[in-house]
């Protein structure tokens, strides 16, 4: 797909179809003034006969333009313009994707940036436009014997003020670029566990450091975690035939005596709980429990495609958490790398285990900051639900830069205190802490556990479990919280 910015007269265009959007009780939008104007007044007289109604994302296609170039029209409703907020411009957008990709246009010319949408300008609705339109033609046929047919539609063009083109421009790029990022963790987070493996992970790594040039990669396998003293990392992969892989991949884009930004994503290939072995039901979405990795490797991927000007090391710690002879059981205590002694006493309490050690290893990067991104706690979901991404973090400023990302990119997150009081409920009688703190504030005291391996740095924790993927009939993961990553490093890097 292209995705490009246009300030001539949208009307003047020889377009497959043109975007225009109409407001609920028929206030019409600048470009569908100038098509009424064309057409002889056929959106007024639609309202009239009660045709056309501008319902939040309805669609209305219109087959003839009158003097206008374009072959098409389609016309999108927006709702009330008093409620036209960031979620009903994206449901807008959605639609009118849908529609084009059921349809024969091969080329169509949106006018809808022209929305108001209250706080948020030109350039911003452009990259959401992109994001969003993206977003709507991600197709999963990997694992399907029958392969999506391509589409028709292959040239998007948004229309914008000539005074706003240059902006615009700026904003497709990042827009891209992020959209590209999220398919690819949307991508990895689809795939099931028996083939999206730890080793798949790495050799996913390696891919792109082999695409981009300003990205390079290691893979640690199990016998370098071991030197390393990994004893918590290797304690969950104990169980499985599948080896762990520790991925570092270094973006340089800003200058060399920069201090890196560090993301660690958790990649638990497949989570079955181990010997703490979970219920039955809905087992199959854990494979989605490497999905923070797949945020890594997304974030990487929109950086590199927009050549942004910072530094960046992402960290994948993955392993598949499985019960078997060689697992680890409750009440095993191990030695994690920064020298502390851990008591496991629940198997299914790995994400903490993969990522302490990785947070450990971090410290190697004298890093600017240090976030994780995991699908940790079920308690997260209980707490926020699908909306907001879980926050704790050892740094107020650091808190509020992420806070403040989400926004920006609409990819929210909330925060929850990481106050001392919670540090209390680990306790072990057998080694210096456990793995679990017990059922109250499980999102918290699972960030606890971490906040014990990341005093030597600025550090966030973001706890995607409710937010990573979507379930029931329209099952699949979602990419976030890629944009909210991309943003907060663009932030960072004075973007
Ligand atoms: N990957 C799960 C968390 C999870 C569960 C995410 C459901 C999304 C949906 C994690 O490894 C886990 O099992 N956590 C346990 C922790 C508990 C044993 C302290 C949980 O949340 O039940
Ligand atoms: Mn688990
Ligand atoms: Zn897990």
């Amino acid at each position: 797909m292209k995705y490009s910015a246009i300030s001539q007269d949208p009307l003047q265009l020889k377009a497959d179809c043109l975007i225009v959007g109409v407001y609920e009780k028929g206030s019409l939008t600048e470009a569908a003034k100038a098509l009424d104007a064309s057409t002889n007044g056929l959106l007024n007289k639609l309202i009239q006969q009660g045709d056309l109604d501008g319902k939040l994302a309805s669609t209305t296609w219109l087959y003839d333009c009158g003097s206008a170039a374009s072959a098409r029209a389609l016309i999108v409703g927006l709702g009330e313009p008093a409620k036209l907020n960031e979620n009903n411009f994206r449901k807008a957008i959605q639609a009118a994707t849908n529609a084009l990709k059921n349809s024969q246009v091969k080329q169509a010319v949106s006018c809808l940036v022209q929305a108001e949408v209250p706080n948020r300008d030109t350039t911003w609705k452009t990259r959401f436009h992109v994001e969003t339109s993206a977003a709507s033609l991600y197709r999963y046929d990997a694992t399907k014997s029958e392969k999506a047919k391509p589409l028709n539609l292959t040239e998007l063009q948004l229309a914008v003020a000539p005074a706003d083109q240059a902006q615009a421009e700026k904003a497709i790029t990042v827009g891209s670029a992020i959209a590209k990022g999220v398919a690819v963790t949307r991508e990895l987070g689809n795939l099931p566990g028996n083939i999206c493996t730890p080793t798949y992970l790495a050799e996913q790594g390696q891919a792109l450091a082999s695409t981009y040039d300003k990205i390079a990669t290691k893979v640690l396998d199990e016998k370098d975690m071991k030197e390393l003293g990994m004893g918590a990392l290797l304690a969950v992969s104990a169980g499985s035939d599948e080896p762990a892989k520790l991925v570092i991949m270094e973006y340089k884009g800003g200058d060399a005596n920069q201090a890196p930004h560090v993301i660690v994503g958790k990649g638990i290939t497949f989570d079955t709980g181990g010997i703490s072995l979970k219920p039955g039901a809905e087992m199959d979405e854990m494979k989605y429990d490497m999905c923070g990795a797949a945020s890594v490797i997304g974030t990487l991927t929109a950086l590199a495609e927009m050549n942004a000007p910072i530094n960046v090391v992402g960290i994948i710690t993955s392993a598949e958490n499985m019960p078997s002879g060689k697992a680890t059981k409750p009440g095993d205590i191990v030695t994690t790398m920064s020298g502390q002694t851990v008591e496991i006493l629940n198997t299914d309490a790995e994400g903490r285990l993969v990522l302490c050690d990785a947070l450990t290893y971090a410290e190697r990067f004298n890093p600017a900051s240090v976030v994780d991104i995991a699908t940790l706690t079920g308690a997260c979901v209980i707490a926020l639900g699908h909306h907001a991404t879980g926050l704790m973090a050892n740094d107020e400023e650091l808190a509020q830069k992420l806070l403040q990302a989400g926004i920006e990119a609409h990819d929210r997150a909330w925060q929850l205190p990481l106050w001392e009081d919670y540090q209390s409920s680990l306790e072990s009688n057998f080694a210096d802490l456990p793995n679990i703190g017990g059922r109250p504030a499980g999102t918290i005291t699972a960030a606890c556990f971490l906040s014990r391996f990341t005093k030597k740095y600025k550090w966030a924790h973001l706890d995607i479990a409710g937010t990573a993927w979507v379930s029931g009939k329209e099952k699949g993961a979602s990419g976030r919280p890629v944009p909210l990553l991309t943003q907060y490093l663009l932030n960072q890097a004075g973007q």
